[in-house]
């Protein structure tokens, strides 16, 4: 009820107040071939990752987390091959720029060496180190002090400065779960040796929006030097909150957005790549940001991704999933028919999807039925001209259909149509 209250006071009184404010730029980082393809039992070859890498520049993704060099000689390999091959492509990008390549690394030597080595061919490029904050990371992962951590932070950004990397992005692991005064004090620290985005991850999945908005917001005003770096959101989808986290890190000061396609990423994945874009896109007032992604290119771009990581989408996954844009009930299809608008708050072709579908099913009507009968079957065909002769026959027809469409799961596909 507290967060409803709040976000009935957001609609109210955010909404003017950003739609006024001048737009700045989201940069939006993608991580499906990292942290995507942490998901259980993906595994991309090196052909894949590029063939994806290059679908997401076209997309207009502009940082692509391409890999974690150390990880395996295949993975850097992978990374290497996308910096050069797909690192230097623009063509029809809206920002102009090709796509910053980026690799993870931990916030040690040997990991951020590599990482330079394999994305340092990209015109433009990214060492993204990271090292976990929270008490219960340190005592019983790491096994360090606080002290020792932001030692160990500091140092990492140092080196990452010291071998010619200029775009060093550091990220506080298990943020959502850190003590808020020990994260400025290590963040303070990385900013003064030379990262330029601070990502702050609720790598578990543990926050709700109010309180990861409230710590993007608190951590910004309290960190010395927050100015001068951008603040970035990294949210795990645990409790499905991982879309509403990341745009109330946006709203309260948060200018990059980590993401994957369809949302695919370890355990209940990351925050969704099309689900962010999406709604900035129905909501625009809302967010005082604008993006460069081609939002044409999302169907595409999953579709893509779900062959190649051979992870299915939910049937109502949110924008992609294959009942996104399908109608089955007889009102909402007879509506959808008179007016789109009345069921669908996005076009389908906004985002590359030809056209929405209606399903014939039990609660369909004549309407729809009707529309379909004539494209399958042609309005200039034997059962048109049946139909049209004796009103009756569609009647007949209509209600044979009802019959069977009560016994078989699933919707009737073109084959039923023809039978019946
Ligand atoms: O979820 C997480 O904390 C991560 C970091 C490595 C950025 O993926
Ligand atoms: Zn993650």
């Amino acid at each position: 009820p507290v967060f409803m209250s709040k976000a009935r006071e957001f609609a109210t009184a955010a909404a003017p107040a950003s739609a006024t404010l001048e737009k700045q730029k989201l940069i939006v980082f993608d991580t499906t071939l990292r942290d995507g393809e942490q998901s259980p039992g993906v595994t991309l070859t090196t052909e894949e990752k590029i063939e994806i890498a290059k679908q997401l520049s076209r997309l207009g993704v502009d940082v692509c987390e391409a890999g974690f060099p150390i990880a395996s000689p295949g993975d850097f390999e992978a990374v290497q091959k996308i910096a050069k091959e797909v690192g230097p492509i623009i063509g029809n990008r809206k920002s102009g720029k090709p796509m910053r390549i980026a690799g993870l690394a931990r916030a040690v030597q040997p990991d951020i060496a590599r990482c330079f080595e394999a994305v340092k061919h990209a015109p433009l490029h990214r060492i993204h180190t990271f090292l976990a904050t929270s008490d219960i990371h340190l005592k019983y992962k790491l096994k360090i002090s606080r002290a020792e951590c932001i030692q160990r932070a500091k140092a990492a950004v140092a080196f990452a400065k010291s071998i010619g990397c200029h775009d060093i992005e550091f990220s506080t692991e298990d943020a959502g779960r850190s003590d808020r005064v020990f994260l400025t004090e290590v963040l303070a620290e990385v900013i003064a040796a030379g990262a330029t985005t601070l990502n702050i991850p609720d790598t578990v999945g543990y926050n709700v929006p109010e309180e990861y908005g409230a710590m993007i917001k608190y951590l910004a005003q309290n960190t010395e030097g927050a100015d001068k770096v951008v603040w970035s959101t990294h949210c795990h989808n645990d409790l499905g909150l991982a879309t509403a986290n990341s745009l109330s890190g946006i709203v309260n000061g948060a200018r990059q957005v980590e993401c994957t396609i369809n949302g695919i990423g370890e355990r209940a994945g990351n925050t969704s790549l099309e689900e962010v874009i999406m709604t900035l896109h129905t909501h625009s007032k809302y967010y005082p940001v604008y993006h460069d992604i081609d939002t044409t290119q999302i169907y595409m771009t999953s579709q893509l991704v779900t062959k190649k990581s051979g992870m299915v989408i939910q049937p109502n996954k949110a924008i992609v999933g294959a009942n996104a844009f399908a109608h089955e009930s007889g009102i909402h299809q007879d509506g959808v028919l008179k007016h789109k608008e009345t069921y669908e708050i996005i076009q389908p072709q906004t985002i590359g999807l030809p056209s929405n579908s209606l399903v014939l099913g039990k609660l369909s009507g004549r309407n729809a039925f009707r529309q379909r009968i004539d494209q399958i079957l042609g309005t200039n065909s034997m059962y048109a001209e049946k139909l049209s002769a004796n009103p009756q026959a569609f009647e007949l027809l209509f209600a044979s259909f009802k019959k069977l469409a009560d016994v078989k799961k699933g919707g009737l596909n073109e084959q039923d149509l023809y039978a019946l």
